[in-house]
């Protein structure tokens, strides 16, 4: 399986779609997953249930990935954080830190619609998560500068890191 983890706006379900395609596997975007099962949007989970709720359906869906399918899986940018499925996500198959500038995910995201975490903070309050979660996200198997727009283009930078099974 191949994980790929970052922060808000890096591009995991972008890049991860067209690195599906390239590798020929399914692949899987955790918050549309989760959605789906809970019939309501990732913001109404927050708003409704609460973060460690969300956190604790998280770890439910990527444990229920069934590894046969070997899937590119973009995960929530948290997901990672989570120790738990820190620890999973690294013993089950290749993870992949999408690292760019807070200042690229801020011109990708926007206002943040429909990203919880994104549209609470303050600017400080968004750098800090930013600075606290990279130190997290190094702990994954590579990394890549996902700063290119072009989705394809980071595709390509992982298709080269990975090694070929
Ligand atoms: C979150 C990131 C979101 C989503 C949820 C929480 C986070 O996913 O899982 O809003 O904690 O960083 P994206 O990274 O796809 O925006």
């Amino acid at each position: 399986m191949v994980y790929l983890v970052g922060f808000m706006g890096c591009g995991k379900s972008a890049v991860g779609r067209v690195l599906a395609r390239e590798l020929e596997r399914p692949f899987v975007d955790s918050d549309e997953r989760i959605a789906e099962r809970e019939g309501r949007s990732i913001e109404e989970v927050f708003r409704e249930s609460g973060e460690a709720h969300f956190r604790a359906l998280e770890r439910e869906l990527l444990r229920e990935i069934d590894p046969r399918e070997a899937p590119v899986v973009a995960t929530g940018g948290g997901a990672f954080v989570d120790e738990r499925t820190r620890r999973r996500l690294l013993a089950t198959g290749h993870t992949v830190w999408l690292d760019v500038d807070l200042d690229v995910a801020r011109r990708r995201v926007g206002a943040g619609d429909g990203r919880p975490l994104w549209s609470a903070g303050d600017p400080a309050a968004l750098r800090e998560l930013y600075e606290r979660r990279s130190t997290v996200y190094a702990l994954a198997e590579y990394r890549v500068d996902a700063s290119p727009d072009d989705p394809r283009l980071v595709a390509r930078r992982i298709l080269d890191l990975l090694p070929a099974d």
